[in-house]
C-alpha cells in the first residue's frame, strides 16, 4: 500500500510521522537508521529537530536525488546508500551509536507516479513493477512462470479469489502474445463486476506481483533481523506495514523475540530465559482520524516498535522457518 502519500493538495505526507518521533526521541542524540528513505520525509524531520545522525538506504536509485539536497544541508549528519534491507552489511559499520531502526514499508507517491516503474494500473506499455536492485520484472513473471505459480502467487500474496481462472486466463493469452499492463488489467476485469466504489479490481493481483516481483517478504524478514542486530541495548525498532502479509511477519518477529525464550547460543549460560525486546506497545499504534481525513491512504497503517534490551550482536530466530511457506514462492523467482 501507498505509505507515504501526496494528500489531494499534493504535499508530502510521511505516515504517523509525529508518532514515530515521539517514540525514537532524537533530541537525546545518537545515530538512527532509515531503512525506507523514499522521499526523505522522516530523515528531515529528525535531522531538523535534533543533533542526531542518519544513515539512509532505500532499493530506489530515484531516492538520492532527494538525499543529496538533505545532504547538502546536513553533511556530516547524513549519509545515503542505493541499498536493499538484505545488503545493509555492505553499510560497514564500525561502532556506531544505533539508537533506532526505522522501516516504512511499501512504495512512495512518487514511485507509484513513475510510469516507468508500471506500479500502477494506468501504466502503459510493459509490466514492471521493479522498485529498484532487482533482477526481474513483472513482465518476466507473467510471462513466463507456469499457470500454478501465477495461482499461487496472486492467491497467497494478493489473497485474489479469482486467482486461478485469472491465472489460466493469462498463460492462454500469453500464447498470441506478450501480456502488457492494460492486458493483465483487462484479463483481471474480465472476471469481474465493474464497481465504483470499492478498491480497483486489479488491486490485489498488483499488490502480489509487487511483492514477487521486489521480493518483499524475504527482504523484510531479513530486514527485521539485520536491523536488530546492529541495534544497541535500548535501541528501538520501529515498523510501519501497511497489508496483513507485511504486519503477520513483523508481528511474530517481535512476539517470539520478547516472550521468554532464550535467544542466544552466544551468551554465559544462564538459567533465566531471556528476552532480546520489549515491546513498546503490544497492539499496533494506527493513524488518527485526522491523520486518516488529511490522507486517507494512511488508514491501512500499524505501527509496531520495540526495544532491544541486551547488547549483542547474534541471536536465534526461527522466522526463515515459520515463513517458508511464503519464501518459497519468491523462490519460484530462482528460474527467471
Ligand atoms: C513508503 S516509502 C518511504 C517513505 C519515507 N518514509 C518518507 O517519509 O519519504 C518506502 C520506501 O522504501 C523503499 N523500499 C522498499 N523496500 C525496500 C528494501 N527492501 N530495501 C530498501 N528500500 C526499500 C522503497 O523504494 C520506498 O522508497
Amino acid at each position: 500500500m501507498i505509505a507515504t502519500m501526496i494528500s489531494d493538495t499534493q504535499k508530502h505526507y510521511p505516515v504517523l510521522l509525529n508518532e514515530i518521533i515521539s517514540i525514537i526521541t532524537p533530541q537525546y542524540g545518537g545515530t538512527f537508521i532509515d531503512f525506507t528513505f523514499g522521499q526523505g520525509g522522516y530523515s528531515k524531520k529528525i535531522l531538523e529537530n535534533s543533533s542526531s545522525n542518519i544513515i539512509a538506504i532505500d532499493r530506489d536509485i530515484n531516492s538520492s536525488f532527494q538525499a543529496s539536497k538533505i545532504k547538502s544541508n546536513f553533511k556530516d549528519r547524513f549519509t545515503f546508500k542505493n541499498l536493499k534491507f538484505s545488503q545493509i552489511s555492505n553499510l560497514k559499520l564500525k561502532n556506531e551509536n544505533i539508537k533506532g531502526a526505522i522501516f516504512d514499508l511499501g512504495y512512495s507517491y512518487t514511485q507509484i507516479k513513475d510510469s516507468e516503474k508500471g506500479l500502477s494500473f494506468d501504466s502503459k506499455g510493459d509490466l514492471n513493477m521493479k522498485m529498484g536492485l532487482n533482477k526481474f520484472s513483472a513482465h518476466d513473471a507473467i510471462n513466463k512462470l507456469s499457470e500454478k505459480e501465477l495461482e499461487k502467487i496472486f492467491k497467497v500474496f494478493g489473497e485474489e479469489k479469482d486467482s486461478k481462472k485469472i491465472a489460466l486466463k493469462i498463460t492462454k493469452e500469453r500464447k498470441k502474445k506478450y501480456i502488457n499492463t492494460q492486458d493483465l488489467v483487462k484479463i483481471i476485469e474480465s472476471f469481474k463486476i465493474k464497481n465504483k466504489y470499492k478498491i480497483h479490481n486489479a488491486t490485489r493481483v498488483f499488490q502480489a506481483l509487487r511483492i514477487f516481483v521486489n521480493q518483499e517478504i524475504s527482504e523484510l524478514i531479513y530486514g527485521l533481523i539485520n536491523a536488530t542486530k546492529i541495534l544497541k541495548k535500548d535501541g528501538v525498532l520501529v515498523v510501519v506495514s501497511f497489508h496483513s502479509l507485511e504486519d503477520k511477519i513483523v508481528k511474530y518477529f517481535f512476539k517470539s523475540l520478547s516472550e521468554n525464550k532464550s535467544v542466544s547460543r552466544y551468551l554465559p549460560k544462564t538459567k533465566d530465559k531471556i528476552n532480546l525486546l520489549k515491546l513498546v506497545n503490544k497492539k499496533p499504534i494506527i493513524p488518527s482520524q485526522k491523520e486518516i481525513l488529511e490522507n486517507p491512504p494512511s488508514r491501512s497503517a500499524k505501527l509496531r516498535c520495540a526495544i532491544k534490551k541486551h547488547e549483542f550482536y547474534e541471536f536465534e530466530t526461527d522466522i526463515l522457518k515459520k515463513f517458508k511457506y511464503l519464501t518459497d514462492i519468491e523462490k519460484y523467482s530462482l528460474k527467471l
